[in-house]
């Protein structure tokens, strides 16, 4: 019975372990240190501007792209040299973003806009609403310590299920002995 009762704990310590967040469709996660593509896809026309934006910052850019060339001025400090298009080319409307090495301060609503059209000298008004909103969260690798959720749950239903069987067995021999004493 106990290498069964070994089991059955592991097991549950297991599937403890791997809890899982539902996300929606428009919700991505990654581990930090990874790259991280967030897609995003604009009408087929000439694309005059892209810009893509965190919710949570107010005048700086994660990425601008305007008349055929990136704009560094005002993009935040922290995606200086990390952030791309998925194909500059932008074939087919693809204004995906290629996050690299994200850590946790990049979690947030990441929104993206294009401007679409012929006429060149007209500046782009873009407080419109975005093409595509993508929620980014970030979370350690599995294997780092420092307090996974996920494993301290684990360790509960363990103990949970261990100091049940503990009970249990001891109640069975309590009352064995209890027989044996009636006998
Ligand atoms: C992220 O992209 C960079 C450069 O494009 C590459 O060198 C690196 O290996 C990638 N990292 C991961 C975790 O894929
Ligand atoms: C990724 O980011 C971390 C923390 O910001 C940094 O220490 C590390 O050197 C970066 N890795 C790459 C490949 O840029
Ligand atoms: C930009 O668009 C918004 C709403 O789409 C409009 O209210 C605003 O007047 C426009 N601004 C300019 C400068 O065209």
């Amino acid at each position: 019975m106990f290498p069964v009762t070994a089991s059955l704990c592991s097991t549950l310590l297991f599937v403890g372990v791997v809890v899982f967040v539902s996300a929606d469709q428009k919700s991505i996660t990654a581990e930090s240190g990874q790259n991280v593509t967030l897609t995003c896809r604009a009408p087929n026309n000439k694309i005059i501007v892209v810009e893509w934006s965190r919710a949570d910052l107010e005048t700086e850019y994660v990425l601008l792209y305007r008349d055929d060339q990136f704009v560094p001025d005002d993009q935040h400090p922290s995606f200086k040299n990390r952030v791309d298009l998925q194909d500059r080319q932008m074939k087919d409307g693809d204004v995906s973003l290629i996050l690299k090495n994200v850590t946790i301060n990049d979690v947030g609503s990441y929104e993206c806009r294009v401007k679409t059209g012929n006429n060149r000298r007209k500046r782009a008004n873009l407080s419109g609403d975005p093409i595509s909103i993508i929620y980014l969260s970030v979370v350690d690798p599995p294997g780092q310590t420092g307090g996974s959720a996920g494993v301290i749950v684990g360790v509960i239903i363990g103990l949970i299920v261990a100091a049940v069987f503990l009970v249990a067995a001891g109640f069975l021999i309590y009352r064995h002995i209890k027989n044996r004493k009636l006998i």
